[in-house]
This record gives C-alpha cells, sequence and structure tokens, in this order.
C-alpha cells in the first residue's frame, strides 16, 4: 500500500496536537517495553498456552469429563490451574497497566498546551468540521461505573475545564497498546487500520456505492473515521460518542489534518439524527463493551437512521459460534481481566439474528472478516474482492464485522 505523508495543507494552520507530546528518553523506553511485553504475551505466550491446552489440559479434562472442552467456558475450566495460563494473566493484566501508566506524566506535563490548542480547533473548525458538546448528557453507567480497558478515570473523565487528557492517555497509550503488533496503520500511517481496511473494501467491491452521509457510532477519538474522508472525500461526515474528552482531542486532531468532520456528544442508542439520514453507519470495537440490551436499541437505532440502500458494518469481535473452544477462552479473558464485563454476553449472540431483531431483512445481513489493508497488500486486497482468496482471521491480519444492508 503506498503511504503518502501527510502535506502541509493536509495539516491546516493549526498545530497537530499529538506533535506537543514529548516523552522523555525514559518513559519512551519503558513505553518500548511495555509493547514488547504486550506482543510477547500475545504471541508467544498465547502460543505456549495452546500448546499446554492441547497437550495437557484439554486431554485431563476429557480424562476427568469423558469429552474434550465443548465451549470456552469449559476450555477456562480446563486451564484455571494451568501455570502458564497463570503467567499470561498476571503478565498480561500487569502490561495493559502499564500502557497507560506510560504515558499519563508526559501527557501531564503537555496538558495546558494542548488543552488550549483543542480550544482554538473548536473556535475555528478550520478544515470546516465541528464539535458539538452536551454537558447534560448522561454518560451511561457502563461507562461511568468502570475503567473499562483498565483505563484510569476510562473515556469520560474531565478533571478540568475543557480537558482533553483521556483523549490524549487513549490515544498516546493506544500507540504503546499496539506498538509491537504492526497492523493498525491507515493509509495516511496514522493509527485507522479498521477504517481504512473497511473503507477500501466497500469502495472496492461496490464502485458504485457513494455515500453522501456516514455515521461513525462510539467514535472515541474518530481514529478510524479519519479513513472515510480519504476514500469518499465528497461525504458528510459524523462522529458520535458519549465521552467529551475524546470527541475534543479527535476534533483537534481531524481539524488540523484537514478532515471536516463533525463530532458530537451523543448516546448511539437515541441520537438526534433524522430518519433515513445516513448512507453507511460504521463502528468499531464498540458493541462488546456495551450490555446486550444497548446493542439491541443501537442497531434498532441504526435502522431508523439508514436510508434504503444504505450500509451498515460494525467491526467486532467474532462471535463463539464461529470460533472453537480454545479460542473463545483466549479471546473471553478480557470479560473478567480488562473491564469489559459485557464481552463474553456480546460474543455470545449471533450478530445476523440481532440485526433481524433490530428490523433488517435476514437475506440483507452479512457477517463478512475483511483483510488488513495495510498488511495484507492491494494485490491480494483485489483477489480477496473476486472471491479467490480468504482473508486472515480476525486478529491475525482480518478483522471481523457484521451489518446489513437496509
Ligand atoms: C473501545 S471504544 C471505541 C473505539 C473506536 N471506535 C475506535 O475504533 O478507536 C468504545 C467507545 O464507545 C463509547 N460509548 C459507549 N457507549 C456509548 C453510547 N451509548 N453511545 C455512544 N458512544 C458510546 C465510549 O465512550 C468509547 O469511546
Amino acid at each position: 500500500m503506498p503511504e503518502a505523508p501527510l502535506t502541509k495543507a493536509e495539516t491546516g494552520k493549526l498545530p497537530l496536537i499529538d506533535h506537543l507530546y514529548h516523552p522523555t528518553h525514559d518513559e519512551i523506553s519503558r513505553q518500548r517495553l511495555v509493547s514488547a511485553m504486550r506482543k510477547f504475551v500475545l504471541t508467544d505466550m498465547r502460543g505456549k498456552m495452546k500448546s499446554a491446552y492441547d497437550m495437557l489440559e484439554a486431554p485431563a479434562f476429557k480424562a476427568r469429563h469423558g469429552h474434550t472442552p465443548r465451549n470456552g467456558r469449559e476450555a477456562d475450566q480446563a486451564m484455571a490451574k494451568n501455570d502458564v495460563t497463570h503467567f499470561y494473566s498476571s503478565l498480561r493484566y500487569n502490561a495493559q497497566e502499564m500502557v497507560w501508566a506510560s504515558v499519563q506524566e508526559p501527557v501531564e506535563r503537555a496538558l495546558p498546551d494542548m488543552i488550549s490548542v483543542a480550544r482554538q480547533a473548536a473556535a475555528t473548525n478550520p478544515a470546516g468540521g465541528s464539535l458539538t458538546l452536551d454537558p447534560t448528557l448522561e454518560v451511561p453507567r457502563y461507562v461511568s461505573e468502570i475503567d473499562v480497558h483498565l483505563i484510569p478515570g476510562c473515556f469520560h473523565t474531565e478533571h478540568t475545564k475543557d480537558d482533553v487528557a483521556q483523549g490524549a492517555v487513549t490515544a498516546f497509550g493506544g500507540s504503546v497498546f499496539a506498538g509491537g503488533l504492526s497492523w493498525r496503520k491507515d493509509s495516511k500511517g496514522r493509527n485507522g487500520g479498521v477504517g481504512e481496511s473497511v473503507a477500501f473494501y466497500l469502495k472496492s467491491k461496490y464502485p458504485d456505492f457513494k455515500p453522501k452521509r456516514i455515521l461513525d457510532m462510539g467514535t472515541s477519538s474518530g481514529k478510524n473515521l479519519f479513513p472515510y474522508l480519504d476514500h469518499f472525500p465528497d461525504a458528510e461526515v459524523h462522529g458520535i460518542d458519549v465521552a467529551a474528552p475524546l470527541l475534543r482531542w479527535g476534533h483537534a486532531q481531524a481539524e488540523a489534518y484537514g478532515l471536516p468532520i463533525n463530532f458530537s456528544q451523543q448516546n448511539a442508542a437515541h441520537s438526534n439524527f433524522a430518519d433515513q439520514s445516513f448512507d453507511l453507519i460504521v463502528s468499531s470495537f464498540f458493541f462488546h463493551e456495551l450490555p446486550v440490551k444497548v446493542t439491541r436499541q443501537i442497531l434498532a437505532e441504526c435502522k431508523r437512521l439508514l436510508r434504503p440502500g444504505g450500509f451498515m458494518f460494525h467491526m467486532e469481535l467474532p462471535p463463539h459460534k464461529d470460533l472453537d473452544p480454545f479460542m473463545n477462552f483466549f479471546w473471553d479473558w478480557d470479560t473478567l481481566n480488562n473491564n469489559e464485563p459485557a464481552y463474553t454476553a456480546f460474543r455470545s449472540q449471533n450478530p445476523t439474528a440481532l440485526c433481524v431483531e433490530a428490523g433488517f431483512k435476514r437475506e440483507n445481513c452479512y457477517e463478512i472478516t475483511i483483510p488488513n489493508r495495510a498488511t495484507f497488500g492491494d494485490d491480494k486486497f483485489a483477489r480477496f474482492i473476486a472471491g479467490e482468496i480468504p482473508a486472515p482471521e480476525h486478529g491475525s491480519g482480518g478483522w471481523y464485522n457484521f451489518g446489513a444492508r437496509a
């Protein structure tokens, strides 16, 4: 994939808020160590856990129960006393806490300047986007009561006026989180690998589909929304989230990149947009963090908002039904260990059934894993579109998506 460096026009007159962040030599060393720890846990340790499962724990479970584990819960029981699993879990949990701790101090040092740039972006909107915050919006309890992903303060907390700290911690922490794993880039080298891949897929597969209005739900700071404007430059683009600091951060970035995006603080379960006002609704890493009843409300909201012929594409974790017991045990780790209590309940659903329940026709629903564009390469991507080769598995170079055409 050709990688185009950002031009001056793309960074506009507004300083890029990211450039205010200056970790010291020692802070960078610490961040690299944390990225390397995560890579070790998620690749090497995962492989060692799989060997322990295949060679020791699944046969031992069979000796006790007369069958090997039939689902993720039984695989979890089989692995409960396994030493490799304990080592994996403690290393992964500690690495997760260290991700955020490793960026907090440099963010704190730069915070006054970051807030000032975000204010400038909100006052001037040099790229033509907008930021609409709603201080009366009630942040849902499943966000406000826990530190999701173990991020201190979660997504929404504000410690000072016009705070952007959670936006900065999430963004820079996200880079440390994914640092050792090279699959999260968009065509401009930004961390929008999912948006890049889904937008490129839609454009390649449906060349006549030219969305006029695009909405990203649970956009956070919009990193997976930015690539849609690269691929559909004439579209009016909206991103909604309940967390003000993330929206301020994303808006400041987008305005500096020259991307006219309309960020607004809204609950995706009941937005203020008109019926049938979008051609494309997307989300990424969103539903597994919501109680399933909220997922149902949001899919119904998507049905209300989509024009006939419009698409919704939700990148998510693959459901239990698609994976073997070991992989279900592996993915569901976050439910109990990463403050994502809805994770297993979401994965136990049938995404197509949820879409049908929300009012979409079953024959218009899809579940599809799309290659990650940056790592797959455009030649192979074209062969994937032609149906000649499959996408890599979700999490190993592919992104699972579900959705429907209205
Ligand atoms: C894991 S993050 C999503 C990441 C983002 N889509 C990306 O790809 O980088 C989940 C986001 O959903 C937001 N959120 C949770 N419930 C919401 C709701 N009901 N409406 C809108 N946003 C919500 C959270 O504030 C958080 O920013």
